[in-house]
């Protein structure tokens, strides 16, 4: 299975798929915050959650406002949903994705123009995190890292701001370990209308991540239709 913009039509629509096999990396917590960033930057954004746990719609049923759609993508209508919310002008779909190696898994990976790996910066995360990276290239997709639940400049985050860069690119900040975050995932907020460091470094992380999904498309590859 592999679905590109060529394919979907999507046109300016761009999907970010958070994932990584490894489970309690910090997927939904950068979903959710990177969904409602990517908003106040003006982009018109809805969210997927892939995951039967529903961490993210969870988190999203909390919320008070309605100021981020969230969509279901069942598996056998993805193309047509995809093109629908395309056409109703939505810029961003961003798709979370179960902490393991199932078929929504790689559902999540499939679509996406660039995957998002969030990861701890702890032994048996880094360790794991090669599983996660061939699950991302078996589909030839775009990754990079964000370093999450990290002490910031500490020699474990640096070791492991080094040891992911040597296989892809690391956002520059790191989603650090606080406790606004946690209470902002079970408020159905976000950590940044609370916390001023949290703030910082989430703005930090989306503007890496947009960057790359809306960079030129000049180098992109598109598949060949005859
Ligand atoms: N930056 C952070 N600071 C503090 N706690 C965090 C942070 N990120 C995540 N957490 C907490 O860690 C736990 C796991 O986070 P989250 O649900 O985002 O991970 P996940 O990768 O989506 O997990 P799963 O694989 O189960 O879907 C949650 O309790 C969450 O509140
Ligand atoms: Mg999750």
């Amino acid at each position: 299975m592999y679905h590109n913009e060529t394919e979907y039509g999507l046109g300016a629509m761009k999907v970010l798929t958070v994932a990584n096999r490894k489970g309690g990396a910090g997927k939904s917590t950068c979903a959710a915050h990177l969904a409602l960033e990517s908003i106040r930057d003006g982009i018109k954004t809805i969210i997927v959650d892939l995951d039967p746990q529903k961490t993210l719609e969870g988190w999203w049923n909390r919320r008070d406002s309605d100021d981020l759609p969230l969509i279901d993508l069942p598996e056998k209508k993805t193309e047509e949903v995809l093109k629908n919310i395309s056409s109703k002008g939505f810029e961003l779909c961003i798709v979370d994705t179960p902490g393991d190696a199932s078929q929504n898994s790689r559902l999540g990976i499939s679509l996406a123009d660039l995957v998002l790996i969030p990861s701890k910066p702890t032994a048996p995360d880094l360790s794991a995190i090669g599983r996660t990276i061939s699950m991302v290239e078996e589909q030839d997709k775009k990754y990079v890292f964000v370093l999450t639940q990290g002490i910031v400049r500490s020699k474990a985050t640096f070791q492991a701001s080094s040891v992911l860069s040597s296989f892809g690119p690391v956002a520059p900040a790191v989603i650090s370990n606080r406790t606004s975050y946690a209470s902002a995932m079970g408020m159905g907020n976000s950590a940044c209308e609370i916390d001023k460091a949290a703030e910082e470094e989430i703005r930090q992380v989306w503007k890496f991540i947009k960057d790359r999904l809306f960079e030129s498309k000049q180098n992109k590859k598109s598949k060949f239709v005859a």
